[in-house]
């Protein structure tokens, strides 16, 4: 098995991107070779022989998926159009109007893309499924809330932050309010949210039920499914805004994040310029417009 590790390593390396892997032993070869020429040949030559076979299988396995590397900037440039993703029912940041993705994270993606001067190819996609998809380069990238967490940065990379918020208790009037009142109750949450460990790290805390999407929670919750959510405070607040007669009420918040962009890791320069970008549509003002019109705040980190 570890040379099967070994050759995927091999194949991932930098170098190797665009190198054709129609004969991919012989494409590690030279690669290898032309990355770190060793006197000894031999002893290099025969460790790379006994894992062909399993490269030939590897690259089989990645000629069979979509792209195994990044679509680096200037392929992009040369495309005119960046690909991305976004969920689509986190309002006010991703949602559907009249069947048309929306929302501040879609027009300020848009802003962004303006300035690079490229349109956005959007694609949505649930939100569990994001990280692995932008891992798998089957997009450039995801505006989708994306909280930063140590975990995620080992799989994917954060642009600069475009806002910040926490993660909030939300209950039925006189329902459990605070992290102490969650013991033994049950939580609905984000499948694949960081609501997931912020409930997890409560004391007591009753069953963990975990959903496709936030509608979803928040139907849960009105149904008595579940005793409380734990959810964005913003995404919460515009929800109970928009339905006053369901008697929930917002209490404590439970921890702070800086929510980002998501790339795949071997793009430097692609983050690179989708920071330039955003940093652009916060100079001219741009960024101001969409946060009061979202939010009738400023949500950005500074
Ligand atoms: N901020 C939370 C997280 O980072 C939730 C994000 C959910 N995003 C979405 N588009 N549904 O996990």
């Amino acid at each position: 098995m570890d040379a099967f590790y070994a050759s995927v390593e091999l194949l991932r390396r930098p170098e190797l991107r665009g190198q054709p892997l129609v004969v991919p032993g012989t494409a590690i070869f030279s690669a290898r070779q032309r990355a770190e020429p060793n006197p000894d040949d031999g002893v290099l030559m025969s460790k790379l022989l006994k894992i062909l076979p399993v490269s030939l299988l590897v690259g089989a396995l990645l000629g069979s998926l979509p792209n195994a590397f990044a679509r680096d900037w200037k392929t992009i440039q040369a495309s005119g159009t960046l690909t991305a993703t976004t969920e689509g029912s986190f309002a006010p940041f991703n949602y559907f109007e009249n069947g048309k993705l929306s929302g501040f994270e879609v027009e300020l993606a848009e802003a962004v893309a303006q300035k690079l001067k490229l349109n956005i190819d959007w694609k949505p996609l649930p939100f569990d499924g994001q990280l692995a998809a932008i891992s798998q380069d089957r997009f450039d990238f995801a505006i989708s809330s994306h909280g930063y967490t140590e975990a995620r940065a080992r799989a994917v990379d954060f642009a600069d932050p475009h806002y910040c918020t926490g993660g909030q208790i939300g209950a039925p009037k006189g329902g459990p309010l605070t992290a102490a009142a969650l013991k033994g109750k049950s939580v609905g949450v984000l499948l694949g949210s960081t609501y997931v460990e912020a409930a997890r790290k409560i004391p007591g805390i009753g069953e963990i039920k975990t959903y496709k999407s936030e509608p979803e929670v928040f139907s849960a919750l009105l149904s008595h499914k579940v005793d409380a959510w734990i959810s964005d405070r913003l995404l919460m607040r515009a929800t109970l805004n928009r339905h006053p007669e369901a008697g929930v009420g917002m209490g404590d918040p439970l921890f702070v994040e800086r929510v980002s962009m998501i790339m795949h890791k071997d793009n430097p320069e692609l983050r690179a310029q989708l920071n330039r970008g955003l940093a652009e549509i916060i100079k001219d003002g741009t960024y101001a417009r969409l946060s009061q019109k979202y939010f009738q705040a400023d949500i950005s980190c500074h």
